[in-house]
């Protein structure tokens, strides 16, 4: 079974072949970063255009580096939310009028459940899946989340930020110390040169029970550090970056270490873009040494952030536990994990 996967949620145009028995077989993905990095983030418009003008030709190639035509696809999976409306929209019409002509199955995707899926690709077999329940901490642009994994579609919220997602503090935070976008991945190559010690940020949250998060007081900590210091040198830069991904990593390590204790659960699964932080997964290795134990599972660097691979494996394991394929075509700003169960997304069905 060929299941062509499509996303464009954000600024990343995806597109993936996955194949039943020989896993993903083609992918490619058309990044707008130079499209958006004049403005220091994402222009919903430019993103959806740019998408439009994407989305064919991709296809087009993915499929010829597989060697397949579109009559050898036997379902289509699309991003329907959370994401950009816009943007969302149109691999969303996209993919359902594929789907329609040629006569075969339609999948909406949650973009968040795709990305907690995705490590467990690879993983198709019982002695090397995690057993249930998991818990799964989310990290990316837009949201920061721990969930139990009681099952594939039943998912609870442990915890989640209040404010900025771990990403967007990234994000704005490199945008005032000057470094390119996206800044996750700047913040984390400045901090390479920064030195231990110069700044302590704080670690939001860690005094108060539970599992959810904040870092927009991070940011704002940053903030004025670095307006107590303008004009900044480049060992400035670098120590600040590091002293902030220092901060992210140590409340994302307390939080899931907290949650690891609360669920029982033994194992723990990372994803979402800020999942390809290397520090962060070197700082985890400390919950999988005794006395913890946990089994810590992240998906390869390129299924981490944004891709059209996690989009076609999430819509093949959701084909094969039954899922049906409605005709409407509808797509959702917002759409909590929390909300989707095995016999998902009710408001996604056409009416009776
Ligand atoms: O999952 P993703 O590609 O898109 C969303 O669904 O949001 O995540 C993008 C986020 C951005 O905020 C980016 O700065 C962050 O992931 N990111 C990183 C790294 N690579 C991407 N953050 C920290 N370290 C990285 N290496
Ligand atoms: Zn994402």
């Amino acid at each position: 079974m060929h299941i062509l996967g499509i996303e464009t949620s954000c600024d990343e145009t995806g597109v993936a072949v996955f194949h039943s028995d020989k896993g993903l077989i083609a992918e490619s993905l058309y990044s707008q970063i130079s499209l958006h990095a004049p403005y220091g983030g994402v222009v919903p418009e430019l993103a959806s255009r740019d998408h439009i003008s994407r989305i064919l030709p991709l296809v087009k190639s993915t499929l010829a580096a597989a060697d397949l035509h579109l009559t050898d696809l036997d379902a289509v999976a699309y991003t329907a939310g959370p994401g950009l409306l816009g943007a969302l929209l149109v691999g969303a019409t996209f993919g359902r009028s594929l789907a329609y002509s040629l006569g075969i199955p339609a999948i909406a995707i949650n973009h968040m459940e795709a990305h907690l899926l995705a490590p467990l690709l690879g993983m198709d077999s019982a002695d090397t899946q995690p057993g249930f329940p998991f818990v799964a901490l989310l990290v990316s642009g837009g949201h920061t989340q721990l969930v139990r994994v009681n099952a594939i579609g039943d998912y609870t919220i442990l915890g989640a930020s209040i404010d900025d997602a771990a990403g967007e503090a990234f994000d704005k935070t490199a945008k005032v110390l000057g470094l390119d976008y996206p800044g996750g991945p700047s913040i984390a190559r400045w901090a390479l040169q920064g030195r231990a010690g110069r700044f302590s940020f704080p670690r939001p949250m860690l005094d108060r029970p539970g599992c959810d998060f904040s870092f927009s007081g991070l940011k704002t900590h940053a903030l004025t550090t670095i307006r107590k210091l303008e004009p900044l040198s480049d060992q400035d830069k670098a120590d600040i970056a590091y002293a902030f991904e220092e901060a992210v990593v140590e409340t994302l390590f307390a939080k899931c270490s907290r949650a690891m204790q609360e669920t029982g659960a033994r194992h723990l699964i990372l994803a979402g873009g800020v999942a390809a932080n290397l520090r962060l997964r070197s700082r985890m290795k400390d919950l999988a040494s005794a006395p913890k134990n946990v089994s810590v599972h992240y998906p390869p660097t390129r299924l981490c952030t944004d891709n059209g691979g996690m989009i076609a494996w999430a819509g093949y394991l959701r084909l094969r536990a039954g899922e049906s394929a409605p005709l409407a075509i509808d797509t959702r700003a917002r759409w909590p994990i929390s909300e989707l169960s095995s016999d998902p997304a009710p408001e996604l069905r056409s009416p009776s």
